[in-house]
């Protein structure tokens, strides 16, 4: 008794440490979650954030004061390191370019779960009992193999979002063959892996290091297949991609939080994709093997006709005798931030009694609700703010329509070209309306790289130039008339 008595009082932190911790990492999991359901609203969005980052906090500190880790010199610079890197980035970065850091930041996770996976392996003190040996190399080779694919996939996405990589699919033939061969090898040094991992290291980590080169080939390969008006589900593909690598990873680490974290971001990103798949009319199984996007193999229909330009006065003149009114924002207004000044024209308009509403297209801009946040912070109201499908059948009802820096989003030849590379994804169907203005500087065009019917239309007039600036003089215009 004398001598169990000090031994249970001497292990009594340790196990207070750990309990303590488990607690944290639950109401950090549960924080994570109710943060989840706040982003899915944008009245409620804010708040959801801020929880996000309260659960991430407590989670941070659990881990560090809470886990038998040591370390902290070393620990304190990594993360200082890591917090003046991504403040210095985060204050950087223009909104117009969130998605390449995006990508970059899922490329971490990527890298992270293979560092996991190998050091896992290679660590001599791990106290895994012999029945669950087999389980633990193919935690391990999972992991690598998830960790791999994403931090390849994701540097190319992030390349192609950039504009380092062109737009256009690689298309090599027989590429579904190639991605089943480099599956099956996978597998392959996956059986002769676990087969090795515990008599043989040399072999084990050679099958371990081929297997992780072969993920990678396919990591590229897979997103270099996607053509340029699909990458908005790339990007939610690989966020569903590094929820799981992390999952991976967690349970390597045996730490429950990383598990269920990277479990809902695996999850939610899996349904944010399944989503996009469906409002770009894309078969989410298309996706996962990638290679679409590229049109139906012919040549494109030729785009030509006659333009007609439009002055800042022709245009408040139709919005002055329009009663229905549709906006449709898209890249060109996150760039020139013409959002502000739109808001107060729609003030001034929906002052007259004129019905004014905004359609958003599910992939305007260059992330998920891109438009929606840049409305939101111009306080434009929440309930004139509608959804495509929400709006898209009231077009030909509309007297008129200002496209502000939108293209692909407006496209009539995804509907009416079979042959385009953006054949069969919904557009905002605004040449049915009685008049539409777009606003742009050129008739350069959009992301997709794709030419539009629309400039050419009868019905479409141009109205040249930087969208702030057209939008600044139109605000004038009607402000002059008050
Ligand atoms: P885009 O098709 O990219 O067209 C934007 C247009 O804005 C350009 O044609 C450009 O024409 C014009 N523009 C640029 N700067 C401007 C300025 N200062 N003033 C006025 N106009 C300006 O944009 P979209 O219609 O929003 O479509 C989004 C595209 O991005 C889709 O292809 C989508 O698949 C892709 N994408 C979306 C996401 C997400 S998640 N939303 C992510 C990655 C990619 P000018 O140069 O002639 O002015």
């Amino acid at each position: 008794m004398d001598l169990i008595l000090p031994q249970l009082f001497a292990n009594e932190p340790l196990t207070l440490a750990k309990s303590s911790a488990t607690v944290a990492y639950l109401a950090a999991a549960v924080l994570f979650v109710l943060s989840l359901a706040g982003l899915s609203k944008q009245t409620t969005a804010r708040g959801g954030n801020i929880l996000g980052i309260i659960g991430m906090l407590l989670a941070i500190a659990a881990t560090i004061f809470g886990m038998m880790v040591g370390g902290y010199g070393m620990m304190v610079v990594a993360i200082a390191a890591a917090v003046i890197v991504g403040a210095v980035l985060a204050a950087r970065v223009p909104m117009t370019g969130m998605p390449e850091l995006v990508a970059m930041l899922h490329s971490f996770v990527g890298l992270a779960a293979v560092l996991v996976g190998i050091s896992s392996h290679l660590d001599p003190f791990q106290d895994v009992p012999a029945s669950e040996l087999l389980i633990h190399d193919i935690e391990i080779f999972i992991g690598v193999f998830i960790g791999a694919i994403t931090f390849t996939g994701s540097i190319i996405a992030f390349l192609k979002l950039r504009g380092t990589i062109g737009g256009k699919p690689l298309t090599l033939p027989g590429r579904h063959a190639v991605n089943l061969i480099m599956a099956a090898a996978c597998i392959g040094l996956g059986v002769w892996f676990c087969r090795e991992s515990h008599t043989d290291g040399g072999q084990a980590m050679l099958a371990l290091l081929l297997m992780t080169a072969i993920a990678s080939l396919i990591g590229i390969h897979l997103v270099m297949a996607i053509g340029g008006a699909d990458m908005p589900v790339v990007v939610s593909m690989l966020n569903s991609y590094s929820g799981w690598a992390a999952s991976a990873a967690g349970f390597l680490l045996k730490n429950h939080l990383l598990i269920a974290t990277g479990a809902l971001v695996g999850s939610s990103g899996a349904i944010l994709s399944y989503i996009m798949c469906a409002a770009m009319n894309r078969s989410f199984i298309s996706v996962i093997l990638g290679g679409f996007g590229g049109g139906g193999g012919g040549p494109s229909a030729t785009v030509e006709g006659t333009v007609t330009e439009f002055s800042v006065d022709d245009t408040v003149d139709m919005l002055k005798e329009a009663n229905s009114i549709v906006i449709v924002p898209g890249y060109g207004m996150a760039v020139a931030q013409a959002q502000h000044s739109l808001a107060e024209v729609v003030k001034i308009l929906s002052a007259k009694e004129k019905q004014v509403r905004f359609a958003i297209h599910p992939v305007a801009g260059r992330l998920p609700g891109h438009m929606n946040v840049l409305l939101a912070e111009a306080n434009v109201p929440y309930d004139i703010v509608l959804e495509m499908d929400e709006i898209n059948d009231d077009m030909p009802d509309t007297d008129a329509i200002l496209v502000i820096g939108a293209n692909d989003i407006v496209n009539p030849a995804a509907l009416e070209d079979p042959n385009s590379p953006i054949a069969g994804m919904p557009v905002i169907e605004v040449w049915s309306a009685t008049n539409c203005v777009v606003m742009k500087r050129g008739l350069a065009t959009g992301y997709a790289g794709v030419d539009n019917p629309l400039f050419y239309k009868d019905n479409t007039q141009m109205l040249f130039g930087d969208a702030k600036q057209n939008v600044d003089a139109i605000l004038r215009s009607l402000q002059q008339d008050e």
